[in-house]
């Protein structure tokens, strides 16, 4: 097979032309982290640089994926940890063909509540599954797709606990007891630990003014670079 090189001026153009993937960046953390308080100000300072983000959440973000959160989350039904872990990742493979790849393809950004990340924290550590499964369906799910930064809130259990139980009823995940979140919490950190570039850990018992200028400093970089 020949190999013909194109000319200089149509790469050129066919290179300004190419759309930017846009990033991935996701939030993590157990129950009661500050996560989702910090998600309009991390949207917001996005949106100021000129760039358009997709908001979305796991699991969810689908309609199939929303109806699976719905039965997932649901203290009435119980299930085998293998099944909580394969639903998730089915929610996983709906969200990543019908939100997430089309949006980064167009050069926009997603803003991910959770991610391949929990599967390894919730399923891998609090239900104590095993791993190497985990990381057959992470591969078979998303290929090499990794978030581009994944801002992991890290909270002592009895401080995402206390503060749970002010705010709303618990679902399934957050009437697990709390050494089911030790092993959460476990998890996470080992994961910070394995992936440094990517995961970046925020001490989530800051004040919220505090948590919120540590977010914007890890976000510009790649507000900056692209
Ligand atoms: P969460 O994101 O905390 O939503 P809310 O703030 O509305 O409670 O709830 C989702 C729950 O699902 C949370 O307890 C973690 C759990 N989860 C897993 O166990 N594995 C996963 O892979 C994902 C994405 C979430």
């Amino acid at each position: 097979m020949q190999h013909v090189s194109a000319p200089k001026s149509n790469l050129k153009t066919k290179m300004t032309q190419k759309t930017t993937r846009g990033k991935f960046i996701t939030l993590e953390g157990i129950d009661g982290a500050g996560k989702s308080t910090q998600l309009a100000g991390i949207v917001q300072c996005i949106q100021q640089a000129g760039i358009s983000a997709v908001v979305t959440r796991e699991p969810g973000g689908t309609a199939l994926g929303e109806q699976l959160r719905t039965l997932l989350l649901d203290k009435t039904i119980s299930m085998h940890g293998e099944t909580e872990a394969l639903l998730m990742f089915a929610a996983r493979r709906e969200h990543l063909d019908k939100v997430i790849l089309p949006a980064l393809a167009q050069g926009q950004w997603v803003i991910s509540d959770r991610f391949t990340d929990a599967s390894f924290a919730y399923q891998g550590g609090g239900r104590d599954l095993n791993s190497d499964k985990l990381t057959i369906l992470e591969y078979w799910v998303q290929g090499d797709l990794q978030p581009d930064l994944t801002l992991y809130f890290d909270v002592p259990v009895e401080v995402g606990q206390q503060r749970l139980s002010q705010i709303k009823d618990a679902d399934r995940f957050e009437t697990e007891r709390t050494d089911f979140f030790q092993r959460v919490r476990q998890a996470y950190c080992d994961r910070a630990q394995l992936f440094p570039h990517r995961i970046q850990l925020i001490d989530g018992c800051q004040s919220p003014a505090d948590v919120t200028t540590a977010v914007e400093r890890l976000l510009q970089p790649l507000l900056q670079h692209g």
